[in-house]
């Protein structure tokens, strides 16, 4: 079995930006598909389930093609204007609900014979009430296994649509809208009412709110009579945007509550169409403090511990998974209501849930809508929490090595149904990071790696980036004071780092960039902004788990400000010219070739100006971080003094 360990985590605090909406994703791509007209998507979610809808809408005969002039996941769909084209297919649909439930309705006014089919999971998932509604006006659908589940058959009907169609809205709100999204191909006058209580509402707002973005009203009585007027047809608006994922938001913005924060998620915020942006004021009922903007929301630890909580949570049914983990960190039960629904999702969340949470010392209660979770004062170590095929049980577990305890996550792969890097993104904002800074030669490279090494870490030697990049622009002859094209040559820069060796453009550099020239052009761009700006992302993403060594200029100060250990570590400059002579003599620089020694004390102390003088991310000693001066140490006593510091820090990581 797969499985990924998580090492104790303790503080959490960043900016992750959010992969596209799921719920949005697909509706958007089906609506598209079945307007009159071109329609352009972008930062379309990439994820299994989306490419579950990219791929039937293909085999219906739809017109969807990447265009990656436009950037990450941006699709243009040309839309069938009501119409399929491919009147016969076969169809997988995976695990995915946000797929099978539209498509199904879509595919009984389309004229065509279609089969639908998913994982064995999809076949536990009912859709009985969907097809009975559509079964109202005439359409075929029929089981072609267990009734009242998937796979199905869809084969050609005359469809009439005189009375309202009375459909069930207790199970899955899936099915309104899916039948909301495919009446309108019909043309005619189509009437919804619901038999029973419709739960997840602000599902059927996304839907709504995507409708009229494509043409479409629908009048709504309550939540209990859906009108859409005749002669109404879906046209494109053009291009449209998906919102970030506001599910996934909520495990960063639990960690953030969690662990300290402040956490700050962009791509959803105040205007957001989605739901489950409420899961912050779930947060705040516990104590968390949040922000809000345009684009963002953010979540910072209140000064004691989160309170426990009693909530309705039918209007946030996916973000209140998060909630349940959540609660192992409350003061008190938790209860956790309405929630029936999880029942019938990717797993029955509320048995798996339960039993996990057992794992981590919770006393845990479970009724058939319900979940009540008192948690223990310390988490168990070492719990092995399964996931059952169910993304969210993966995402939402992470949160509890925050309790500073080891988790192991198994099988995690299954994040990829709708957010594929998870781990990368929450591993930005929880996974140590320790920041030694310091001037040249002061011996921080030798002993950084030492220290990553020794405690298992990734490494980044920033220094080699800036390196890169002066020798990338010197090999392309790029002035190195011509800051626009030298932030090109950063953001692009084709480097690679294979274990000791660097290469650019596929050629060996390690030596090359060692050299003085190019570490002299490294000092001089280092100082543009838009350089520093073109390195910041590729820096931070070398934060994985289980942590990184990092050893720069400004990796405690501008890189990762939140490094809970930081190092300044420097050596006289006597010292340091020394170290620098010697290393000349040991890389077999022949005597002649050698500078003087006090040429390199001159180099390094101009060097040191230049890095120190500059206005951005200057070198500097900053109060947050350790001093250690290794002029009269050895590298065994330097590398022992920074994990003492590391050691004192992170207790955990004894
Ligand atoms: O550490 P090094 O000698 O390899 O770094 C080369 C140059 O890059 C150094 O003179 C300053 C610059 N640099 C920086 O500005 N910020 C960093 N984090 C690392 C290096």
């Amino acid at each position: 079995m797969e499985h990924l360990d998580l090492p104790p985590l303790r503080r959490a605090a960043g900016t992750v930006k959010l992969p596209g909406s799921k719920s949005i994703s697909n509706r958007m791509l089906l609506l598209a598909a079945l307007a009159e007209g071109e329609t352009e998507i972008r930062d379309l979610l990439d994820s299994d389930d989306t490419r579950v809808m990219l791929a039937a809408l293909a085999k219906v005969g739809a017109n969807v093609t990447p265009v990656t002039a436009l950037g990450n996941n941006a699709y243009r769909v040309a839309g069938c204007a009501g119409v399929f084209p491919g009147k016969a297919a076969e169809l997988f649909m995976g695990n995915a609900g946000t797929a099978i439930r539209p498509l199904t309705a879509a595919l009984a006014l389309s004229g065509g014979h279609y089969t639908l089919s998913g994982v064995p999971r999809m076949h536990e998932r009912p859709i009985g009430d969907l097809v009975d509604g559509l079964r109202q006006i005439g359409c075929d659908v029929r089981y072609a296994g267990k009734e009242g589940y998937p796979p199905l058959e869809i084969l050609p009907a005359s469809v009439k649509l005189a009375a309202p169609i009375k459909v069930r809205g207790d199970v899955s709100s899936q099915f309104l809208t899916a039948l909301l999204m495919a009446l309108p191909l019909t043309g005619e006058k189509a009437v919804i009412e619901m038999t029973t209580e419709l739960i997840s509402k602000p599902y059927i707002e996304i839907t709504l709110n995507l409708m009229a973005r494509f043409g479409v009203t629908v009048e709504r009585e309550g939540w209990q009579r859906f009108t859409i007027p005749a002669g109404q047809r879906y046209r494109s608006p053009g291009r449209l945007h998906v919102e970030g994922d506001a599910s996934a938001a909520s495990y960063f913005l639990a960690a953030g509550a969690i662990a300290g924060g402040p956490v700050r998620v962009e791509g959803v915020g105040k205007g957001s169409i989605q739901g489950d942006v409420k899961f912050a004021d779930a947060l705040a009922v516990m104590g968390a403090k949040i922000i809000r903007g345009d684009n963002f929301i953010e979540a910072s630890a209140p000064a004691g511990k989160l309170k426990a909580f009693d909530l309705d949570l039918n209007h946030i049914p996916d973000a209140a998974m998060t909630l349940a983990v959540a609660a192992l960190f409350a003061d008190g039960k938790c209860t956790l209501r309405n929630i029936a629904s999880w029942r019938v999702k990717e797993t029955d969340r509320i048995a798996a849930m339960a039993t996990e949470l057992r794992k981590l010392g919770a006393t845990v209660e479970e009724g058939a809508d319900y979940l009540a979770v008192l948690p223990a004062p310390t988490l168990t170590s070492h719990a092995a929490i399964d996931t059952y095929d169910d993304h969210r049980m993966a995402m939402c577990f992470s949160l509890a090595a925050l309790g500073g305890v080891p988790v192991r996550i198994n099988e995690p792969g299954c994040v990829a149904k709708t957010f594929p890097h998870y781990f990368d993104a929450f591993a930005r904002i929880t996974a140590p990071v320790i920041a030694i800074d310091g001037p040249s030669a002061s011996g921080k490279g030798t002993v950084a790696q030492r220290v990553a090494a020794a405690l298992g870490f990734h490494f980044l030697d920033s220094g080699a980036l800036y390196r890169l990049t002066a020798l990338a622009a010197l090999k392309a002859g790029v002035a190195l004071d011509d800051q626009a094209a030298v932030a090109r040559v950063a953001a692009e820069l084709p480097a690679e780092f294979v274990g000791d060796k660097i290469f650019l453009y596929k050629e060996d550099v390690t030596e090359a960039v060692r050299a003085e020239e190019v570490g002299n052009g490294a000092s001089k761009i280092a100082a543009l902004p838009a350089v520093r700006a073109a390195l910041l992302d590729r820096q931070r993403a070398y934060r994985r788990f289980p942590g990184l060594v990092a050893d720069g200029r400004d990796m405690g100060s501008a890189v990762f400000p939140d490094a809970p250990v930081k190092v300044f570590l420097t050596a006289s400059a006597a010292a340091r010219a020394e170290r620098r002579y010697k290393q000349l003599i040991d890389k077999g620089m022949p005597d002649n070739m050698r500078p003087l020694s006090q040429d390199i004390v001159k180099d390094l102390d101009e060097r040191d100006a230049r890095d120190a003088a500059r206005p951005v991310a200057p070198l500097k000693h900053y109060p947050d971080a350790d001093r250690v001066d290794t002029t009269a140490l050895t590298i065994e006593q330097a590398v022992a003094a920074v994990l003492d510091s590391v050691h004192r820090k992170l207790p955990f990581f004894n």
